[in-house]
């Protein structure tokens, strides 16, 4: 979790923007939420290139005191830094790219202090093709890094090309699985040429760089199980607080990231943010879902393409259920509505715990489930007004603690959880009776998202056993 520069910024970066907007990163509480890494991406380096020495340089007129001051300052306040480069002799803005230059170049960001690398892959110099020409051309950077001697996080971005998600998990921390993210739910573009539905898509010569929101969600839900511990599928960074996308779209983009586990870098301007983004990012109970210890994705257990759904102004008419496994036993469930107007949805026990069992036999539909809706706790408006108009940081802090905030550097989310901190569960809504099925209405370009928790229920058996003494784990 952290911040990234490019969605809201682009080339326009300098040792004041990372610095002010970490500083707001702090007093907003959302250091202390889980967003950790401040990452400054391309256009970083002075328009002369490397120097007389083959080393990178960053332009001094944004950079002024150099790169390691910046992390010094960074790590001072509690973040860890990343940094940008691409696997081809360009940058994507044309900037001096590592290929070739990988060993020069790790020293480099080691020796600044660098936590975390993105790496791109433009102007690969036609080092691509199968999976293991961009394998080696990318791992060349991996071993370089771990030669420094530094942990330095592993960050590919090659938008899914040549299978990454095969071959990414042994040799980085997480990889790009799309083109480029844009500020917009469903719109399809030319500049996002893939078909989302077909991995192998042939005529995929473009990744592209707008891709909506629902064709990332399409993109990643063949591979959703891919994402482990430590190596992680990428859906780019967020659009929310950006102004393209509808308050419920931003909540149902934000709810899919979390819960299948992708980075969650945001990606706005967090020093002048409508209080609507902050109380999104700053959802304790949705950040669990992330931050849970169990580290898998969601997986979609239902997709209804046309059936008459009705269609948004786009053309596009689907709808989701995706649900998941989490580390107490809970189950994660979202319903998600890509449709052109408010649906009831529903979906039957025996549908989302499918990973259990196909046609109803995981045990789990023997139970009696607590739905739990983590939204419904989202921080009141006024609040979030008050939080970033307050003048100081004291004043900020005051008014978090008057908000009772989740502080997850205190407490892990995984402590938060095992001890049933009420403000990581959203609010019990109501019951799914053994054999049932959970029904919502959701509004259109919107998602519920949900915790099913399973009811104990006094002389139940499992296996012969009596329920209490059933592990969660072995259900
Ligand atoms: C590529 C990446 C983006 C961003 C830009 C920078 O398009 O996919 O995330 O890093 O390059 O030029």
């Amino acid at each position: 979790m952290g911040w990234n520069n490019w969605n809201s910024f682009g080339c326009d970066v300098s040792e004041g923007l990372l610095l002010s907007t970490s500083e707001r990163l702090v007093s907003l509480g959302l250091r202390d939420l889980g967003y950790q890494y401040v990452v400054l991406d391309d256009c970083w380096q002075q328009e002369s290139g490397r120097d007389q020495h083959g080393k990178l340089q960053p332009d001094p007129s944004k950079f002024p005191n150099g790169l390691k001051s910046i992390s010094d300052g960074l790590h001072d306040q509690g973040f860890k830094f990343g940094m940008y480069s691409s696997a081809g002799e360009m940058t994507c803005a044309r900037y001096a790219g590592s290929l070739d230059h990988e060993t020069d170049d790790a020293e480099s960001f080691a020796s600044w202090g660098v936590d975390m690398l993105k790496y791109d892959s433009c102007y690969h110099m036609g080092r691509i093709g199968t999976p293991l020409i961009s394998f080696n051309r990318f791992k060349t950077m991996s071993d370089a890094l771990k030669a420094t001697g530094r942990n330095i996080l592993l960050n590919l971005c090659n938008w899914g090309e040549d299978f990454v998600h095969t071959w990414g998990m042994s040799i980085s921390n997480s990889w790009r699985i799309s083109g480029d993210i844009y500020d917009s739910f469903t719109r399809p573009d030319d500049l996002c040429g893939c078909d989302p539905n077909v991995l192998s898509d042939p005529y995929c010569i473009a990744p592209g760089t707008h891709c909506s929101v629902l064709f990332i969600i399409n993109r990643i839900a063949a591979i959703a199980d891919r994402s482990i511990p430590g190596g992680w599928n990428d859906m780019d960074m967020l659009e929310v607080g950006q102004g393209g996308m509808t308050d419920e779209e931003y909540k149902a983009h934000f709810s899919l990231w979390a819960a299948l586990k992708s980075p969650l870098f945001l990606g706005n301007d967090i020093r002048s943010m409508p209080a609507a983004a902050l109380t999104i990012i700053n959802n304790p109970a949705i950040l669990a879902l992330s931050q849970d210890p169990h580290g898998r994705s969601v997986t979609r257990v239902r997709r209804d393409v046309g059936k008459d759904l009705p269609l948004d102004e786009w053309g596009v008419g689907e709808m989701h259920v995706w649900s998941g496994y989490l580390q107490n036993g809970d189950e994660a469930v979202i319903f998600l509505n890509a449709a052109g107007a408010d649906l009831e949805m529903s979906c039957s026990l025996a549908e989302i715990f499918t990973a259990f069992g196909p046609g109803g036999s995981a045990p789990h539909v023997q139970f009696d489930w607590a739905v739990h809706d983590l939204w419904a706790h989202r921080m009141d408006d006024a609040t979030a007004e008050a939080i970033l108009a307050a003048g100081t940081a004291e004043e900020r802090s005051a008014l978090l603690k008057k908000a009772n905030w989740y502080n997850a550097t205190e407490t892990p989310y995984a402590d938060g959880l095992r001890n049933e901190d009420p403000r990581l569960f959203g609010e019990k809504i109501g019951v799914v009776e053994a054999g049932g099925v959970l029904r919502a209405t959701v509004k259109s370009h919107a998602a519920k998202v949900f915790r099913l928790r399973r009811i104990a229920k006094e002389g139940a058996k499992f296996k012969g056993k009596s329920i209490d003494r059933v592990a969660k784990d072995e259900l």
